[in-house]
């Protein structure tokens, strides 16, 4: 008993000084970002004459307090009226890609020393934009969701109908941009119903910067399928060359289905068309 007290008391007194903090924090690109680096002592306020901060990076070091703060870049900078507080956050502005690594904290206050080792991760969220939501009704059809400009290269994407979660998706392989971001392209397939008109349908990106997913709800545009429509007028004179030879060859793009009266409509106005100007020689 007694000897636990001993070590209870012991434990007190060694542990006077204390820092805290979380040891992974994210950044994003071009942002100014906080390292954090807490400290608490026996008896607040802290007593500036007593205290020495310094931070390392890769073991290097970047930035000190010993009276005054001193630094080798001008992108890092620490206040000197939070270190009062407990705070000896590091701060660097315009986050770079290569500030991303291990950091190391380290506060002697009178004659203890603790030292905390971190890690900064710096990325780009992604933007996420729905490329492709045009459906047939009762046909395949291919949706598609595009995540770009993300830093790191790790991300998820689901897809939604309402809160049904939807599979048959791909998700292919990023590609990397210019300035390192990378972007990809996520397909899912449906065969879309009428009962689908009213639904919400999202797809939702997970990546490390975003502390709660970016998610795009969307409804799909619904277009009658595409057919290639070749009709030959059999009707029509065949005592004029020019007629005779006559063919009427039509795309009716994104014709309505159940609507190819509409389609030889269209069809009978081009031959007529043709009719009045001779010169006109479908081959
Ligand atoms: C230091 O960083 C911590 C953690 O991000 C934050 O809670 C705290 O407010 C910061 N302190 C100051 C004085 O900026
Ligand atoms: C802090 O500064 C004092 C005087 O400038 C110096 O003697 C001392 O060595 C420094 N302490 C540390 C830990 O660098
Ligand atoms: C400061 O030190 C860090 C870590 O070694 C290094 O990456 C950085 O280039 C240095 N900055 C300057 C301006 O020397
Ligand atoms: C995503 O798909 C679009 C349209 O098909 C294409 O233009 C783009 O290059 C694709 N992007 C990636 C990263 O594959
Ligand atoms: C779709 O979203 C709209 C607006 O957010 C909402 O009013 C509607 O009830 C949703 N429809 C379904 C089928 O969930």
């Amino acid at each position: 008993m007694k000897g636990f007290l001993c070590l209870l008391l012991l434990g007190l007194s060694v542990s006077s000084l204390e820092l805290t903090g979380p040891s992974t924090n994210a950044a994003r690109l071009g942002s100014d970002t906080r390292v954090p680096c807490l400290f608490t002592v026996d008896n607040p306020p802290v007593d500036l004459n007593h205290l020495k901060i310094f931070w390392h990076f890769l073991d290097k070091e970047i930035l000190s307090y010993n009276k005054t703060v001193r630094t080798n870049s001008s992108r890092y900078s620490l206040s000197t009226e939070e270190l009062v507080t407990g705070a000896a956050n590091l701060t660097i502005s315009n986050i770079r890609i290569s500030d991303g690594g291990r950091y190391k904290c380290s506060v002697i206050y009178n004659s203890e020393r603790r030292e905390k080792r971190l890690w900064l991760d710096v990325g780009v969220p992604p933007q996420v934009t729905i490329t492709d939501k045009t459906v047939v009704v009762n046909e395949e059809s291919v949706l598609r969701c595009s995540a770009t400009g993300f830093f790191p290269i790790d991300i998820e994407v689901k897809w939604f109908r309402g809160s049904e979660r939807l599979s048959d998706v791909i998700v292919d392989h990023p590609q990397k941009n210019p300035d390192r971001t990378y972007s990809v392209n996520s397909t899912v397939t449906i065969t879309p119903t009428e009962e689908d008109r009213e639904q919400n349908f999202s797809c939702r990106v997970r990546h490390f910067l975003l502390t709660d997913p970016r998610q795009v709800h969307f409804q799909l545009i619904y277009v009658a399928a595409l057919r290639l429509v070749t009709q030959s007028l059999p009707w029509l004179p065949g005592d004029s060359g020019i007629v005779g030879r006559w063919r009427a060859v039509c795309v009716t793009a994104l014709q309505r289905p159940n609507s190819d009266a509409e389609a030889i409509n269209i069809i009978v106005g081009i031959a007529a068309a043709s009719l009045s100007t001779p010169q006109n020689d479908f081959k």
